[in-house]
């Protein structure tokens, strides 16, 4: 074999793989781990809450924006009331029933509870 066709054969390979593993990569990420509500309130939740719930930005502060690991707060709600107030919404803090269903939002109380201090 020429020294050049081996060369652009390695380099058919490389770019197989890469694009291989970038694949890969990203299927697994669209995969949402059972009982994991991460990725929702990532993508959900986040602006206002802040990835970690503490609602630390600026527009966390200006909506009010709960935060979300205060361990009084915590100990005082009902997994009742956050599932409530996730479904229906509670003062500047949008209603997301017609964007989540229930069992998404059942995982948001639990992730929520995670965020206790
Ligand atoms: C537009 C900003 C905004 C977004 C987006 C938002 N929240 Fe809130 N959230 C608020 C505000 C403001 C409050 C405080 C409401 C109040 O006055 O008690 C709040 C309060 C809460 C509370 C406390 C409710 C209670 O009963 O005390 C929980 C739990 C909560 N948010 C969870 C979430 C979750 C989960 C999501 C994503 C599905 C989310 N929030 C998205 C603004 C937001």
């Amino acid at each position: 074999m020429k020294k050049q066709t081996q060369f652009g054969l390695w380099l058919i390979v490389a770019v197989a793989l890469v694009l291989g593993f970038s694949y890969a990569s990203r299927a697994r990420a669209d995969i949402e781990v059972p009982g994991d509500a991460k990725p929702t309130f990532d993508a959900k939740c986040s602006s206002c809450h802040g990835k970690d719930g503490r609602a630390k930005s600026l527009h966390a502060k200006h909506v009010h924006a709960r935060d979300l690991t205060d361990a009084v707060w915590q100990n005082d709600v009902t997994d009742e009331r956050l599932f409530n107030s996730i479904s229906n919404g509670r003062n500047k803090m949008p209603a997301f029933k017609k964007k989540l269903s229930e069992a998404q939002i059942d995982e948001l109380v639990a992730y929520v509870r995670r965020f206790r201090r």
